[in-house]
């Protein structure tokens, strides 16, 4: 077997033979033991384990590789303490002569529980930050709610009205939480999947922004667009982008400025480029890259902090780009640049009709 390859696995692995004594340590080991060369081939497995539950317990007097059932083949995954406090997370499997036999070798993997820890850490203050989320619009509901239940006649029928359409703005708010704590977690998990077809960049941005504007004020922005511009992408998740993007722009940027749609090729691949420019104090250098992490916010107007995640998850699942700049004029300015990704089947002119069929009875 070739040992050597061994070395440069980053986990630690310990060999012992029948005898209970180390035959082979790979460069992890000898890490992690401070030691050189040769000087643990021969040395007992106790010795070379010294690994405890910081009761006092050592890994060999607990798992006892050598006896116990003989039908045991492999020691399950534990967390175990290095004498300097380090926490790893050891296994090994045991080899024996024949069915029922005594142990012939043991292979003990080591692993640091760092990055584990990390994950778990991470993982509550994920739980914790989403139940924190979840319950400010649930404070207002249940506010309103049981006022009435309990003081309906005190009320006239506009505050009741008032209370009623707060309770089912809190709902929908939630609601729409929710759809993004969704989005976010298949972001996440690498399980965000595209319906892709045909989509005319132009056509939805303007789309999206006439739904934003019909909800506020007059739009008091500029369109310009560059040729037709259509790339093969999933309609209702770049509808999403934009939406994203124009609310951010409505509610961080003090209102759209200018909104332009042009091709624009990066890098020698073909593509679309949607800038859009606002009125507001733009988005500092220093937080330009922290906008795309998940539930980061600032400002006033801060809402969950989901939406330039989601932003980054579902453009990159695209294989695209965005950038946030100064507008020139002032204001921030945020580029989204899509590739055109045009299928192959298309542009070898190669006819599967279902394909185009597909793509041109959705829009
Ligand atoms: N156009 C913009 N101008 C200034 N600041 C912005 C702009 N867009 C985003 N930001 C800043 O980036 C932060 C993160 O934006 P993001 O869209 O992820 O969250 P949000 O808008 O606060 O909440 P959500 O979109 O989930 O409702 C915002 O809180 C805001 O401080
Ligand atoms: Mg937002």
């Amino acid at each position: 077997m070739d040992h050597l390859a061994f070395d440069d696995f980053p986990d630690g692995l310990i060999v012992a033979g029948p005898d209970g004594r180390v035959t082979y340590v790979n460069e992890r080991v000898r890490k992690l033991a401070r030691a050189e060369g040769d000087e643990m081939i021969g040395m007992p497995l106790a010795e070379a384990m010294p690994f405890d539950d910081l009761n006092g317990h050592t890994w060999m007097e607990c798992v006892r590789p050598y006896d116990g059932l003989n039908t045991r083949s492999a020691i399950l995954e534990q967390s175990w303490y290095s004498p300097r406090g380090s926490e790893y997370l050891i296994t090994a499997s045991l080899k024996r002569d024949r069915p029922g036999g005594r142990v012939q070798q043991v292979v003990i993997g080591i692993r640091s529980a760092r990055v584990r820890n990390r994950h778990d850490r991470e993982r509550s203050d994920l739980v914790a930050t989403v139940a924190h989320e979840l319950r400010s619009p649930l404070t207002g509901i249940k506010g309103f709610t049981s006022t009435l239940l309990t003081k309906w006649d005190r009320f006239t029928d506009e505050q009741r009205q008032f209370m009623l359409e707060t309770v089912d703005a809190e709902a929908d708010r939630l609601t729409r939480l929710i759809i993004d704590l969704l989005d976010a977690a298949r972001i996440d998990s690498g399980r965000l999947t595209l319906k892709r077809g045909p989509v005319r960049l132009d056509e939805l941005t303007e789309r999206v922004l006439r739904s934003i504007s019909a909800a506020g004020s007059e739009p008091s922005w500029r369109m310009d667009i560059g040729a037709v511009q259509t790339v093969w992408g999933d309609e209702d998740r770049l509808v999403q982008v934009f939406t994203n993007l124009a609310e951010n722009a409505m509610r961080h940027g003090h209102g759209l400025r200018r909104v332009e749609v042009v091709e624009a090729e990066r890098e020698g691949v073909h593509g679309v480029r949607v800038r859009m420019c606002d009125r507001g104090p733009g988005i500092p250098p220093e937080a330009r890259q922290r906008v795309f992490s998940r539930f980061w916010r600032s400002g006033p107007g801060a809402g969950s902090g989901l939406g330039m995640y989601i932003v980054g998850g579902i453009v990159t699942q695209h294989g695209g780009l965005v950038d946030i700049d100064d507008a020139a004029g002032g204001g921030a300015q945020i580029d989204v640049w899509l590739p055109v990704n045009e299928p192959e089947a298309l542009r070898d002119g190669d006819d599967r009709g279902s394909v185009i069929g597909s793509g041109t009875t959705r829009g």
